[in-house]
């Protein structure tokens, strides 16, 4: 298939073609630069989640921020970051069929690699894979802190990490909790407690482990939203944020710690009065956490995105907008949106400096 539309280096924004998903470099790269310092300052790893970006680009510029490696939410998306030469990747996630633990395998043998488990079938499954590939895996055991997903209760990991510990092919490298659920209190103090009550899980398992016996390196929890408040917590070795690279419109609700640094330009196609129709809509804008909204102009309320339409109404400065004009717009769901593009468009000063590939766009299997 031919690329010859993409642009070149050094093109302005107004002229790319749209819907792209812009990114203000400056505004990602001190993102990045933010949770590493604050990482460091407390003493703990950074081990950003790319089911964000999806793309080893972003990767690679965290590692070099100073990211001990990255989490990948599938093996799909895992098989896209060792392709690139990621030299560690967690999978904070269980991968339990035949074919599946297969790949988790291949990438196993390139990259160091880490898995989460939750059962004693899945951990016999990838010991007996790991043995048959001449593989070490690492590790960790999910403890469910209360989001009720995935994960076990902490009273019963560690009798997990005995059967890790003796499965051969497996290293057991620790525990992971995710207390995602607790973003849903927008206050911080609301949202501190419930963290605090996630997190004694998981140090409680952590600690019950270790009266067992074996060591407990790693103990990895923690998102965009609770990263000042797990990362701060005695105990805990590291934190696997994602979307504070870019900052979506429904985390921009929940604080301004990290600078917005993604939208999405779009252009105006039609005009009538008092409305107008962008060229974006379901195909290139998620709509799972609230509908899209207009930044860098007043006066531009967004309608419902259909399949490939979205319409605006127009008051004040926006009457001014004609056919062919641009507008940019924040997605609530930053995810689900770089999910359905190919390209990251990374602009500074306002011209293009990058075409970023998003390679793991897709990858959910
Ligand atoms: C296991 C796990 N870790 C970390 C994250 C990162 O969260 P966020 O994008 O809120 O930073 C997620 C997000 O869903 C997750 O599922």
């Amino acid at each position: 298939m031919s690329q010859d539309w993409l642009p070149l280096p050094g093109t302005p924004v107004e002229e790319l073609d749209t819907p792209a998903i812009v990114i203000d470099l400056d505004a990602a790269e001190a993102n990045i630069a933010k949770m590493q310092e604050f990482a460091s300052e407390a003493g703990i790893s950074v081990r950003p989640h790319t089911k964000t970006n999806k793309s080893p680009y972003w990767a690679w510029k965290q590692l070099h921020a100073g990211a001990i490696g990255i989490c990948s939410a599938k093996v799909g998306e895992a098989e896209q970051m060792a392709a690139a030469g990621i030299p560690e990747i967690l999978i904070p996630n269980q991968i339990v069929t035949t074919r599946k633990i297969k790949r988790l395998m291949s990438v196993a043998a390139t990259t160091k690699t880490i898995v989460a488990v939750d059962s004693e079938a899945n951990v016999s499954d990838l010991s007996s894979a790991a043995t048959s590939h001449g593989i070490e895996l690492g590790v960790l055991i999910e403890i469910n802190v209360g989001m009720d997903r995935c994960g076990v209760d902490a009273d019963i990991a560690a009798d997990l990490a005995a059967s890790i510990v003796k499965a051969p092919g497996l290293r057991f490298d620790g525990v992971m909790g995710y207390e995602g659920h607790t973003v849903a209190a927008r206050d911080f103090e609301e949202r501190k407690t419930e963290a605090l009550r996630a997190m004694d899980k998981l140090l409680s398992a952590a600690s019950s482990i270790r009266k067992a016996g074996p060591p407990v390196n790693i103990v990895s929890a923690a998102g965009t939203g609770t990263y000042n408040i797990t990362g701060q917590l005695e105990g805990i070795t590291e934190i696997q944020p994602g979307s504070y690279i870019f900052m979506d419109g429904d985390y921009l609700e929940v604080f301004e710690d990290f600078q917005p640094a993604m939208t999405l330009l779009t252009t105006v196609i039609s005009r009538t009065a008092d409305r107008g129709v962008l060229d974006c809509g379901l195909k290139s804008v998620s709509i799972d956490r609230g509908t899209p909204y207009a930044v860098g102009i007043e006066g531009v309320e967004v309608g419902k995105p259909s399949e490939e339409h979205t319409k605006i109404s127009l008051s004040g400065e926006a009457k001014n907008l004609r056919v062919g004009d641009n507008v940019s717009l924040r997605a609530m769901h930053g995810d689900t949106t770089i999910n359905m593009h190919d390209y990251y468009f990374c602009v500074r000063d306002g011209k293009l400096e990058t075409v970023a590939p998003i390679v793991g766009r897709g990858k959910f299997r």
